[in-house]
């Protein structure tokens, strides 16, 4: 069974990646800052108390974001394998993920890891636009990939297209930074294990996929 995290600084394309290899796989894929835009444009509660965290760019509280990954993994679903997308993002969260599996004899899989380097990160953020559709959020880059029928509509399901609200410069800048200190160590901590996966981010999308297949054929 395939039970696998994506690994990778903003805008390496784990969301991009996440829902390919789930289709490819059959299993279901969650990505924790979709699950929480949700969130906070549906208004609940705890949509309310995690807005802020997002907006600026900074991790949201770890009982909050373990409580949802919990929640998410415990449904029938995500038992025939799943792909995270987001999580877990430090040294804490990771332990935390292993101990969640380890209740239900569950062990992950394989870490993928796409590496870039942070002006590319930069680069793919700043021009970024997402489906405004939380059903569909595809996304498109407005030199890179741009939509091909309508440049402000989804070519998947015709809605809007926007920008997210931390993909403005200070908030990537943050997130990019926050990365480098919680995050990266994991690419050790997971290299370790044996778990890592690792391709080279700098390719074209299908090229990305293409080098991540050929790693679960290793
Ligand atoms: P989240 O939604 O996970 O955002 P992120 O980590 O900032 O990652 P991104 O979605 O920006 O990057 P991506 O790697 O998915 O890239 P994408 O495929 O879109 O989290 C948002 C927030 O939620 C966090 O800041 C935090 O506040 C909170 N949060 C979430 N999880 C948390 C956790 N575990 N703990 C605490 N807080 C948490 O690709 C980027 C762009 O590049 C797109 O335009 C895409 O089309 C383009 N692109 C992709 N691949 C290629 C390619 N090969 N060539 C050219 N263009 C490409
Ligand atoms: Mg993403
Ligand atoms: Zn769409």
């Amino acid at each position: 069974m395939r039970n696998i995290v994506m690994l990778g600084v903003q805008g390496s394309g784990k969301g991009t990646q996440a829902e390919m290899l789930a289709e490819k796989f059959s299993v279901s894929t969650v990505s924790t800052g979709r699950l929480f835009r949700s969130r906070i444009e549906e208004g609940t509660e705890l949509g309310r108390e995690i807005a802020p965290y997002v907006e600026r760019g900074d991790l949201v509280p770890k009982d909050i974001v373990c409580r949802v990954v919990a929640d998410w993994m415990d449904a029938p679903s995500a038992r025939k394998g799943f792909i995270l997308d987001g999580f877990p993002r430090n040294v804490a969260q990771a332990e935390a993920l292993t101990e969640m599996l380890a209740e239900n004899g569950r062990t992950l899989s394989d870490v993928v890891y796409i590496r870039l380097s942070d002006e590319e990160a930069m680069r793919r953020l700043s021009g970024r636009r997402v489906c405004a559709n939380r059903d569909c959020e595809t996304k498109f880059h407005v030199d890179l990939h741009p939509s091909k029928r309508d440049p402000n509509r989804c070519d998947r399901c015709g809605s809007e297209l926007v920008h997210r609200s931390d993909d403005r410069s200070e908030a990537i800048s943050r997130r990019l930074a926050i990365y480098g200190s919680e995050t990266k160590p994991l690419v050790e901590y997971y290299r370790e294990r044996g778990l890592l996966r690792e391709v080279d981010g700098e390719q074209s999308i299908a090229e990305v996929f293409k080098s991540i297949m050929e790693k679960f054929r290793e």
